[in-house]
């Protein structure tokens, strides 16, 4: 069964909903992991919506990935006291390295990359959390360590 097929089937379940098009891009995005650009087209249709009405919904949630997340994520803190201590120059260190933006993931599928406010390790600023795992005063070097241990 196709994307097209199985997200019709999803709009016709929740179209009576009031408000159906949230409730339907979160059973889509369960479905296949993400919300796929072949969904958009039976999601405007069903609901009598633009495809740009659609895509304006799912962009605006950073919650509804547009391809499948990697096998890793990677959150970059961006909260004050990591920013204080250079959290955007490491961001766009850490950004440079993998060839990546915000909400993006390596074409080689192992690593998103998600923006997140406050870990609560401020005092070990910058920090960040691989998978699980927390970790603090970071810079290029830690981070490309810690890619490199995540993807092995
Ligand atoms: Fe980055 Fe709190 S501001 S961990």
């Amino acid at each position: 069964q196709d994307i097209t097929e199985r997200t019709a089937e999803i709009v016709s379940r929740n179209a009576q909903l009031e408000g159906p098009l949230l409730p339907i891009l979160h059973d889509v995005h369960h479905a296949f992991g993400c919300v796929p650009d072949a969904a958009i087209q039976p999601i405007a249709d069903g609901l009598n919506l633009s495809r740009a009405e659609v895509h304006g919904v799912v962009s605006f949630y950073h919650d509804f990935r547009k391809s499948p997340a990697g096998r890793h994520t990677l959150k970059l803190c961006r909260a004050e006291a990591c920013q204080s201590v250079g959290g955007d120059r490491l961001a766009e260190d850490v950004m440079q390295a993998l060839g990546i933006n915000w909400h993006e993931t390596t074409p080689d599928g192992r690593i998103t990359l998600e923006p997140v406010y406050c870990l609560g390790l401020c005092s070990c600023a910058p920090a960040a959390m691989m998978d699980d795992t927390l970790h603090g005063r970071l810079d290029a070097a830690s981070v490309k360590d810690i890619v490199a241990e995540a993807s092995r």
